[in-house]
Order: C-alpha cells, then structure tokens, then sequence
C-alpha cells in the first residue's frame, strides 16, 4: 500500500466528483499521475491500460508533447480572449475547421467549456430560435428514459436517470422523457421503430406547439451502449420535421471519432439541426465543447438588433482552441477514424467471445465503445437485484479490474454493465490485454455470484 502525501491530502481536500468518499476511509484514493498512448500509471508507477480514455475524453490517447507545445505557445502569444463582442484568431480557425468536417449545413460554433454547457446551451437556443421565428410556446425539450446529458440544472433536466434527478427537484421545467433503444429487453415481436414512433406520440400529446427539440445520443451512453434500430435516425427526423422540433445530437462522446467517423450522426445517416459535442474535440488536452448549429438555427439571429442572450466567460478559451486544432490535426494525420472503422470488428470479436461465460447476456455497441451486460440467468435475461449488483459492480469488479490493470467503467445506472471506450490508437496488443482481463475477473465474478446464491439458498433452507 502506498500511503504519500497525496494520499492524505486528497482524502483530507478534495471533492471527488460523483463518488462514495466514505470509501475512501479504509481504501486508497486511485492517484493517476502520468499518462502515455493508451496507458496510466499511478504514484507506485503501476501501469494501467486506460480503457475509458480517461471517461471518454482522451480519443487520441494520452502523453502527446505537440499539444502540450502547442498549448505554450498559445499561452505566449494570446492567453485570453473571450468571444463575447470580440473573437480570437483560435476560436475562428477552430470553428471554420469543425464546420468544414460536420455533415450538411452545421455549420455555425458555439463554443463552450464542456458537454453540460452545451446541452444547457442547446435546449436555450432551440427556445430562443423558436420565439425568435414567432413560436415563443416551444419550450419542451425530449430525451430518452436512462441518458445521460449532464448535471447543470437544465441539462439535468434533460438527463433520465431518476436517482441522479430526484436529489435536486424541482428541476427546470420542460423535459419530457421517451423509451431508449434498448432493444436487449423487447419482445422479439415488438416493431424495431416503436422506440422512434413513441417520440411521435409523446410530441403529439405534448402538444407539438409547445415542443421546442429532440435530443438523443448517436449511441446512448448510460444503460450500456444502447445502438439505434436500422431505420430509426431516419423516423426520428422525419418526426421531427413533421411536427417543426429540432433535432439536436448529442455527441459529447460519440464525435471525433468514437464511433468511426468525426460525428457519430454520420454513422447512422442524418442530419441534426445542432450538434452537441465536447470531451473529445480537443481529446481533454484542455476543457472544451461546442454546440454546432445548421445554418437555419443560426439565421433568426444573423439580422437586426437580434441576439441569443446567453455565453459562458470560457467559452471557446484560446488556449483550449489551439489544442483543438492541433487535435484535429492529429487526428487527420493519424488516420484515427479509417483506424476504428478498421479495427472495430477486432475489438468487437475479443468482447463477443466472453459470451461464454455464464454471466455475459449482451455485448453491444460501436466504433472503440462498447458494453457488456452482465445477467444472473443468460437463458431468461434475469437481471442481477440491487444488492447484487451493489456486491457484484463495487464489492467485488471495479476494485478487481483496477486491481489487475484495466480501467473501465462498471455501471448499474440501468441494468449492469462493464462499458469499454479504449484511446483510438488502441489495437490487437490493448484487444487482448482488455479481453484476458475481463474473463479473468468475469469468470470469478460467476463464481462469486454463485457462491452467494448458495449461501442465500442455504440460509433461507
Ligand atoms: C452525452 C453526454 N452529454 C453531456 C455530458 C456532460 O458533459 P460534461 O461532463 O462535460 O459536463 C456527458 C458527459 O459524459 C455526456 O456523455
């Protein structure tokens, strides 16, 4: 055990965000000091494989220098400026590149500091667009039951996990929650689109003249990569049209290359009125995020004395801007996102081949994001209860995993999952590291659960 500083002073200081400290009463504090490509290492120089990109954020993987010089000589030459009345020579390069890469006509950068800046920002400007088109009722926002779209008071509203939402009621008023894709869970006779239909149903008995936009993840993080249905992107934009919403992508993960293409909305064929995106825009080199709007959004506020009444102080920082470029340069260079599409089906094969164990029900996903449910009964789905999933996720896996070297994510924020999102540089060396580790712990995991079914068994006789 090491025990520094560090230790004592993160125990003693610091506010982990999301996180049980009480924990940390009997348990080292997980101390990441030093990264490289796809790997971490902590204060004892222990290596990690980094299967999370660092939650994620770190696309292009970690310990690059040329962002790091790059970052210096920004910080020489323009430390800040903001983009409130005034721009800067970074926030408009950056904001030209990303428009010349998005599909159709995003072609208008808002910039932000992170991903809930952006959803919050998103859900106002689609009011703000819709009032300034002589629509002032749109105000409802919909999103899907179990997604994660961040923790400020609006974007909180958006979210659809009640545990994180019930804490801080009353949430700004607005959001309206519909089914994820999760089709993991439908009766096999269920039409594939009924998820896309039931956001017409909920706009319609909304009242369409108070829907102001539609927000969805290309592939929805929370509840375990939950892929769209063949079909269903198309639906939901023919919806959306048909009732006058917007169409915002949320793409705080799925962009820059985590599904295989610069934005994830590409991989399954639309065209959102915004994008929202963060994380991997400037690979968390420094904070970033956008909301990239069509040229229609942007258009009510190009004239007169209009404006959308709304910016954060850091939005669109230089510093953060010249790292973006420099990522995207990367990023072409590298070839990162002809790599996942190459390397996808590698990956994919190494995680379906746990499906031999007992307690793997699902693997799903795409791109270098993935997620494997874990079941108590695979012939039946049955899911593990809220004790053994307490015993299974944080007594026994994420200590274990971290244990062995993998750091990834495991969650029962809807049903139990391990969730991987490796660097896009990671390939067949970081496949098989991932995939060994995961049977190992995965197979103790079966045995475990077994061991405390017989014991529950043996008390109950
Ligand atoms: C889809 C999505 N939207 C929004 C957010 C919030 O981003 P941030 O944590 O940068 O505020 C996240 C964070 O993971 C996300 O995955």
């Amino acid at each position: 055990m090491v025990s520094s500083d560090l230790q004592a002073q993160a125990k003693r200081h610091l506010w982990m965000h999301f996180t049980r400290m009480g924990t940390y009463a009997d348990h080292e504090v997980p101390v990441i000091v030093r990264g490289d490509g796809c790997y971490v290492y902590d204060e004892a120089g222990k290596r990690y494989l980094d299967g999370l990109s660092a939650l994620y954020c770190v696309n292009i993987g970690h310990g690059w220098d040329e962002l790091a010089e790059v970052a210096a000589a920004q910080m020489a030459e323009l430390a800040f400026y903001t983009n409130w009345s005034y721009a800067h020579p970074r926030s408009i390069e950056l904001a030209t590149r990303i428009a010349e890469l998005t599909p159709g006509n995003l072609n208008r950068v808002f910039f932000t500091s992170g991903g809930s800046e952006a959803v919050e920002s998103a859900w106002k400007l689609a009011k703000a667009y819709h009032a300034a088109r002589g629509e002032p009722t749109r105000h409802k926002i919909l999103s899907r039951r179990l997604a994660y779209h961040g923790t400020s008071m609006g974007a909180l509203a958006i979210t659809g996990l009640t545990a994180l939402r019930t804490p801080f009621e009353p949430l700004t008023p607005g959001a309206v929650h519909v089914p994820n894709t999760n089709s993991y869970r439908w009766t096999e006779d269920r039409d594939p689109l009924w998820a896309a239909d039931a956001i017409e149903e909920a706009i319609v008995f909304a009242g369409p003249q108070t829907v102001a936009a539609v927000i969805l993840e290309p592939v929805q993080n929370a509840g375990g990569c939950f892929v769209p249905q063949d079909g269903y992107f198309q639906r939901v934009r023919e919806i959306c049209d048909r009732h006058g919403v917007l169409l915002i992508s949320d793409e705080v993960i799925c962009a820059w290359g985590r599904l295989g293409q610069w934005f994830g909305c590409e991989r399954y064929g639309y065209v959102p009125d915004m994008i929202t995106t963060a994380k991997g825009i400037s690979s968390a080199y420094m904070p970033l995020g956008a909301v990239i709007a069509a040229d229609h959004v942007a258009e009510p506020f190009l004239h007169g004395t209009t404006s959308f009444v709304h910016g954060f102080t850091f939005g669109g920082h230089p510093v953060a801007c010249a790292v973006g470029l420099a990522n995207i340069d990367i990023m072409e260079r590298e070839e990162m996102c002809q790599r996942v599409r190459a390397n996808e089906a590698a990956f994919r094969a190494r995680l379906e081949s746990l499906r031999d164990l007992p307690i793997v029900g699902d693997v799903r996903g795409a791109g270098y994001f993935h997620a494997i449910e874990l079941v108590k009964d695979k012939e039946t789905k049955q899911t593990f209860n809220a004790e053994e999933s307490e015993y299974l996720l944080r007594g026994f896996l994420s200590g274990e995993l971290y244990e062995r070297g993998l750091i990834c994510r495991t969650d029962d924020r809807g049903d139990p999952i391990v969730q991987l999102a490796p660097p896009l540089i990671a390939g067949e060396e970081q496949f098989d590291e991932i995939e060994s580790i995961l049977r190992g712990v995965l197979s103790e995991a079966c045995e475990r659960m077994a061991d405390t079914r017989a014991h529950a068994g043996a008390v109950q006789a």
